[in-house]
């Protein structure tokens, strides 16, 4: 027996985020401390505004071993510093979980970091792009542009997100702008 439509079909805005009955989880700066390389400036932007960085907008239709969950995440445009506004970022906690995002409104880039070699990649998502975020790969994304990023995320239920990993040793690039572009750098070679 299939389930009600309202678990079948939802009907999202690709411009506010939004999805009607979605768990939404928002991330304002002061949430990010320890994420942007520039730790000065995260702090001097802090003690004048705490904006909201990043709201995710989720469905969750089932918990089953074969289930999905996906959701719409949005992305402010700005810096710190040269960094551009980023998400956490995470692992999931079921490491071969893979991950697909595909691209809405806005221009911006997934930072990928492969969790064991630290291989990193910077890799477009823009509305009509598709990204593949294998198993094992730390991903964040990362506001380019100059309007809200907009994009779905789809991944297994039981994938999980491991935040601690990141949080403890950071990923070790950032993205950062340089002469007007996005430019991947390795995070000791960033001034903070
Ligand atoms: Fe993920």
């Amino acid at each position: 027996m299939l389930p009600e439509l309202s678990s079948l079909l939802s009907r999202f805005d690709p411009i506010t985020g939004d999805i009607a009955g979605a768990k939404i989880v928002q991330r304002r700066l002061g949430d990010l401390r320890g994420c942007f390389a520039d730790a000065a400036a995260f702090e001097a932007t802090l003690a004048r505004k705490n904006p909201l960085l990043y709201s995710v907008a989720a469905i969750e239709p089932g918990s089953g071993a074969g289930d999905l969950h996906y959701g719409v995440g949005r992305l402010m445009p700005g810096r710190i510093g040269n960094e551009y506004f980023l998400t956490k970022g995470h692992l999931h906690s079921w490491r071969e979980a893979a991950e697909i995002y595909i691209g809405l409104t806005g221009e911006g880039m997934m930072l990928l970091e492969d969790e064991v070699s630290g291989d990193s990649r910077m890799v477009p998502l823009t509305a009509n792009q598709v990204v593949y975020v294998p198993g094992r790969t730390a991903h964040r994304t990362v506001n380019t542009g100059t309007v809200p990023l907009t994009y779905i995320g789809i991944y297994p239920a039981r994938a999980g997100h491991d935040y601690g990993a990141i949080a403890e040793k950071n990923f070790r690039c950032v993205i950062v702008e340089v002469n007007g572009a996005p430019a991947l750098v390795e995070r000791r070679n960033v001034v903070s």
